[in-house]
């Protein structure tokens, strides 16, 4: 709950209270099944929007979308809410906005190829190192060319395309071998059974949809509905990073601000760092280290601390310890070094109470004035506002098509990209019937028609990163601005 200009989260000897000013120093929340963990990431993402902070949550379970609905009183509700002497509580539901990678519960979120780069498309395949450079190499000849890689098809057009004129592109790009080229083709072939045919494609999620206020100056929480990605989770891990570091390249420098731009949850978080590649994790952990000065906060959640990387856990600030079982030894180490994290209560033995802590209790440590980690405190959460079950099948329907932004990312564009260009450049070489003898390469792509909206190339886009973060917020702020006068 927002009060007194902080985020009341808890109540033990006295209120637990998370400071906004360090709400961008990430943090955890834990414990075992069925111990609070997901209705204390409610209770954290209300307060946030309360306060005008927009969130954004991956949901693993579809549990948390009754955050649009206001709560059911009950007699277990009532009790707590006494116990605790919440002033001023109050059922509400809080502003939302679903989105879902295969447009199901949510509304559709795209990227393009060329926005997921190679980098990113070389750890979502798989790929060696010697294809990787052979995909670089791919992306530079389509940035010279003129070729827009937008999904998949394009992709695999291009690929082909080039296989068949290898020649051609080796005097200027480097040798290709077709093993490599085929590699990759096949590698796209099971992104696309992996759900990537429905990822990539446009119009492409704009971030700037993620920062949205409502009338009421409250702050939308934007629910990604990932049931069935969590099922794919090289997709899953693949597709937070790309957002991060997207939402990193992407955000300027603020340093220490009064509150948080952004908030992020991330559940059943072990499944981002189980079996994930080194240079993933190792890129989380870079990009969890620096988006805290572009004012993002980044919440993880997990049955237990040690499902983190180190690294990574040692960025998170704010901790919420729910109970923790302690019956096997190998529970019960873990269980103490969960306690060592904290800084010790002379009250209680911490590794004594980890494992007594009752529903919706925890041990808390939010970082104090100083941003020093807290004292931990026993505490009980704050009941949830919002409705604690999951919305029905109609109640996500009515969420999608009630919401302002369902005309723009409900129906797939297919412009003219590089598939169409190839099919082009292909037609004009049969006809010619010796490429070869043509001399040059087809440049057709430079025709573009059907295309109303200007799209950046990778190479675009590398230099906007170059030219730095400030200027290209700046510029699309404009952009935005433009487009609402435009389309008003
Ligand atoms: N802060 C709380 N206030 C009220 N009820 C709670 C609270 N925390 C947990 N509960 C109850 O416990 C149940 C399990 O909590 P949940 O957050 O789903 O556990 P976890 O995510 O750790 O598996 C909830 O459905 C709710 O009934
Ligand atoms: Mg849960």
């Amino acid at each position: 709950m927002y009060a007194d200009g902080k985020l009341w989260i808890a109540k033990g000897e006295s209120k637990v209270y998370l400071l906004p000013q360090y709400a961008n120093r990430h943090g955890l929340i834990a414990g075992a099944s069925g111990t609070g963990k997901t209705v204390t990431l409610k209770v954290m993402a209300e307060s946030f929007s309360e306060m005008g902070v927009p969130v954004f949550m991956a949901d693993i379970k579809g549990d948390v979308s009754g955050l649009c609905r206001a709560g059911k009183d009950s007699e277990g509700m009532r009790g707590r809410i006494e116990k605790l002497g919440v002033d001023g509580f109050g059922y509400t539901g809080f502003p939302c906005e679903f989105w879902d990678i295969y447009g199901e519960r949510g509304h559709p979120v795209r990227t393009t190829v060329d926005e997921m780069g190679p980098d990113m498309l070389t750890r979502l395949m798989g790929l060696s190192e010697v294809q990787e450079d052979v995909l670089r190499m791919v992306f530079r000849i389509c940035a010279d060319e003129g070729w827009e890689l937008v999904d998949t098809k394009d992709l695999r057009a291009v690929l082909g395309f080039i296989s068949d004129n290898r020649k051609e592109y080796e005097g200027e790009y480097g040798a290709m071998s077709v093993q490599s080229l085929g590699a990759i083709q096949r590698s796209v072939m099971s992104l696309e059974d992996a759900g990537g045919d429905i990822f990539f494609g446009e119009p492409a999620l704009d971030i700037d949809d993620w920062f949205r206020t409502d009338s009421d100056g409250r702050g939308f929480i934007n629910i990604l509905h990932s049931v069935k990605l969590a099922h794919n989770p090289k997709l899953y891990s693949t597709f937070v990073v790309w957002l991060l570091n997207d939402i990193f390249t992407t955000l300027p420098e603020v340093g220490d601000t009064e509150k948080p731009k952004l908030v992020f949850f991330f559940d059943e978080a072990h499944m981002l760092f189980d079996d994930a590649p080194p240079v993933l994790v190792q890129k989380v952990e870079q990009v969890v280290k620096l988006i805290r000065s572009k004012g993002v906060g980044i919440y993880f959640i997990s049955q237990n601390p040690s499902d983190i990387p180190d690294p990574v856990l040692s960025q998170l600030g704010n901790r919420v310890q729910h109970a923790l079982r302690a019956y096997t030894p190998k529970e019960q180490k873990a269980v103490k070094t969960a306690a060592e994290t904290f800084r010790a209560n002379p009250k209680f033995k911490t590794v004594d109470v980890i494992t007594e802590l009752g529903t919706g209790e925890a041990l808390v440590s939010f970082l104090d004035e100083k941003g020093r980690p807290g004292v931990a405190e026993r505490a009980f959460i704050l009941p949830p506002r919002s409705y604690l079950g999951q919305i029905s099948e109609g109640d996500y329907r009515a969420m999608i098509y009630g919401s302002e932004l369902d005309e723009r990312y409900r129906e797939r564009i297919d412009d003219y990209t590089a598939y169409e260009a190839i099919g082009g450049a292909e037609e004009k070489a049969g006809a010619v019937k010796a490429k070869a003898a043509a001399g040059s390469k087809t440049k057709t792509a430079a025709k573009r028609t059907a295309t109303t909206r200007k799209r950046k190339s990778y190479a675009e886009k590398a230099t906007d990163r170059m030219v730095g973060n400030a200027a290209s917020a700046i510029g699309r702020g404009l952009g935005n601005m433009l487009s609402k006068k435009l389309f008003r």
